[in-house]
């Protein structure tokens, strides 16, 4: 009997296999054209019936021929486990949404399986459970969420998101149509690697539109696209990833990572989608505020006075927040030492942090502090004091990156230190919004499960500090983009896609970016730099235009603008004082090319909305966006534009490169 859940505007529907082995898909689609399941694969030779199936989580010794979603070893050596369907699946609706619930049994090992969806957006969450009921200790090879199953039975045009520090989010499209396709992190974040999500489509028609399915995980991660040829699916699996080795003694269970995914009818409504899901289900309302962030400006050589001098002019140009970066706590004067005292220095800060903050607030502005608690240097206090709260193996040096260890989360005793360090940074202190960070990959191991025990604690402080400070704001960054991911996003306010600002280059990485993640958590700032790849010049309106299409940012030395680029600061940040709502809660199109002139991003909300538009430099040709979202009175803060029939009609100033247009429909 086919059960079935709906989304706001899609069907998911699954069976139980005539074996009872376990659930398969039947169908994921609109649920108004839902097609039909393809007829089962005609089984001749080695396969049974159950074999091809396109099982939602496969099990190693229950009997498949598809890459398996569970591994079981036994400490005698052997492995597998023979898994059935503990009783009759169970489907709970309400007006909210529908759940799904399952539960496998069999050979010492328990899997509960849940889909979870909701009226208010196309995504099915998924959550996985494997339990040890047996009487002795299993290890699992692999402990994957499961597989989410695609009717292409010609295989899959995969897109996914590839890159590297300073260049994250650059779309890549394999064709596969047979064999699997594997992408993750075994690094402990996310990493600039890829972006943990795939989006597959049939590589022979748009028409059926595409499936695009994440990892919600802050840590080592994988994601497998498997065309098995002769089933007629393509399977999408994943989770933590094949590295990180669970052992569960008997009575212990592991919760799997949780895996999204939704159906669209192309990749723009995937990214709107995402969106949508992302502001109902992770983000919180809170203040995102426009930042000024002193990085760039003093990087380690910062002091009261100077820090006071620099938010003075942020507050006078409209900034809403002062970020005091790296280097203010004891004894970090470069990347080398420091890391890991949590206190402010005192030559720097002869008075505590305590001057600084009240001037920040006086001037009005919220006051944000950067941490990397999980970061510490050889050179410091606390490594002297706990060498061994670090992550390593026992036969190997632990390697530096970046001049820094990392310390071991999965140890109770280093979990306990940070939230207390934590606490003691944000009760009393004036300290509204911390920015999270993380300057290297976890590399020198530990425990089989260390990535796991790290992920887990990393995500149970967040969410302690959340219900403990509410009020308190946070920016997720890993050296840029290595730590996005639903599960960042759910349990921080902002994101720092890159540490790429150079704005041309900055542009193509919230391209990207806006393929999955939503621009309401997208930080972006001004800076002074050159893109490392397209160091072309560019104006200071273009820069402003490219951060704007997020939560607005300055990282550039303020006491060095002029009074002219001040007052270009101070009107472009009134401009996104006004679009900030439609900016952040708006409809997102992307249109074009974002390394060619033209490109634009359009953001709408009932026809009314903001157009971005950037242009190449010195080129002045006008640029047409076919808009189907917005019409009404246009307002022109940057540029000039028209309606015509083929959409708005926008020209620019060739030396400042960007417009920025309001349509506000009147009627
Ligand atoms: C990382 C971050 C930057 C900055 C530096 C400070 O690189 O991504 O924004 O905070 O660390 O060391």
């Amino acid at each position: 009997m086919a059960l079935e859940i709906r989304t706001r505007s899609t069907t998911y529907r699954v069976a139980a296999t005539d074996s009872g082995s376990g659930l398969r898909a039947l169908a994921w689609g609109d649920s108004a054209s839902l097609e039909d399941p393809p007829a089962p694969p005609t089984v001749a030779g080695f396969d049974t019936p159950d074999d091809l199936l396109p099982h939602e989580f496969s099990v190693d010794g229950t009997r498949h021929v598809l890459a398996s979603d569970l591994r079981v070893r036994r400490p005698d050596g052997t492995g597998g486990a023979l898994v059935r369907l503990e009783a009759k699946p169970t489907l709970e609706s309400t007006d909210d949404g529908d759940r799904l619930s399952a539960r496998l049994v069999g050979d010492g090992v328990a899997v509960g399986l849940t889909w979870q969806t909701s009226r208010r957006h196309d995504v099915i969450t998924r959550g996985t459970v494997i339990s040890n009921t047996g009487g002795e200790p299993i290890a699992l090879d692999r402990a994957f969420t499961g597989s989410f199953n695609v009717p292409l039975p010609e295989g899959a045009a995969i897109d996914a998101l590839s890159g590297a520090w300073c260049e994250e989010y650059a779309g890549r499209r394999v064709l596969l149509p047979a064999g699997t396709f594997q992408i993750g992190s075994r690094q402990g974040v996310v990493s600039h690697l890829w972006a943990p999500v795939v989006t597959v489509s049939d590589p022979a028609s748009s028409e059926r539109g595409c499936w695009s399915v994440q990892v919600a995980w802050s840590g080592s991660w994988q994601l497998e696209v498997d065309a098995t040829s002769r089933s007629g699916w393509v399977r999408i699996a994943g989770g933590s990833d094949d590295e990180s080795r669970i052992v569960l003694r008997p009575g212990e269970s592991f919760e799997a990572p949780p895996m999204v995914g939704l159906w669209a009818p192309d990749p723009h409504e995937a990214a709107r989608r995402w969106h949508e899901y992302e502001r109902a289900d992770l983000l919180r309302e809170a203040p995102r505020s426009i930042t000024y962030n002193s990085w760039y400006a003093t990087e380690f050589d910062v002091r009261a006075d100077q820090q006071i001098a620099l938010a003075e002019v942020a507050a006078d140009l409209g900034c809403e927040m002062f970020v005091l970066d790296d280097g203010w706590f004891r004894g970090r004067h470069s990347d080398a030492a420091g890391l890991g005292d949590w206190e402010p220095d005192p030559a720097a800060f002869p008075d505590g942090l305590t001057p600084l903050v009240e001037r920040v607030h006086a001037l009005g502005m919220r006051f944000g502090l950067w941490v990397e608690p999980e970061g510490v240097n050889p050179d410091s206090d606390l490594y002297r004091a706990h060498p061994n709260w670090i992550h390593r193996s026992p036969t190997r040096e632990p390697v530096t990156i970046r001049n820094q260890y990392v310390l071991d989360f999965g140890l109770p005793e280093v979990e306990e230190w940070a939230l207390a360090t934590l606490r003691r940074l944000l009760t009393g202190s004036g300290v509204d919004h911390l920015k999270w960070d993380m300057n290297r990959a976890i590399t020198d191991g530990g425990p089989d499960d260390w990535s796991v025990l790290h992920t887990k604690a990393y995500h149970r402080i967040l969410d302690t500090l959340r219900s403990e400070f509410p009020g308190v704001t946070l920016e997720a960054c890993s050296g840029g983009g290595a730590r996005v991911a639903c599960s960042t996003l759910g349990r921080s306010d902002v994101v720092w896609p890159s540490d790429e600002t150079g704005p041309r280059d900055r542009l193509a990485i919230q391209h990207g970016y806006l393929s999955a993640f939503p621009a309401a958590a997208m930080s972006s700032w001004v800076t002074h730099l050159d893109g490392l790849r397209d160091p072309r010049p560019a104006s200071l309106e273009y820069r402003f235009a490219v951060a704007m299409c997020g939560v607005l940012g300055i990282g550039s030395d303020l006491t060095q603008w002029s009074d002219e680029e001040r007052a270009i600061a101070r009107r472009m940040i009134a401009v996104y004082k006004e679009i900030r709502p439609v900016v952040l809660g708006g409809e997102v199109t992307r249109h074009g090319d974002p390394r060619a002139h033209g490109y634009a991003v359009e953001y709408s909300q009932d026809g009314s909305g903001v157009v971005i538009v950037f242009g190449a430099p010195g080129v002045a040709d006008p640029v047409t966006v076919p808009s189907r979202s917005l019409r009404g009175r246009l307002t022109a803060h940057l540029g000039e534009g028209g309606w015509t029939d083929d959409g708005l009609v926008v020209r620019m100033d060739p030396v400042i490169g960007a417009a920025i247009l309001v349509a506000d429909r009147d009627d």
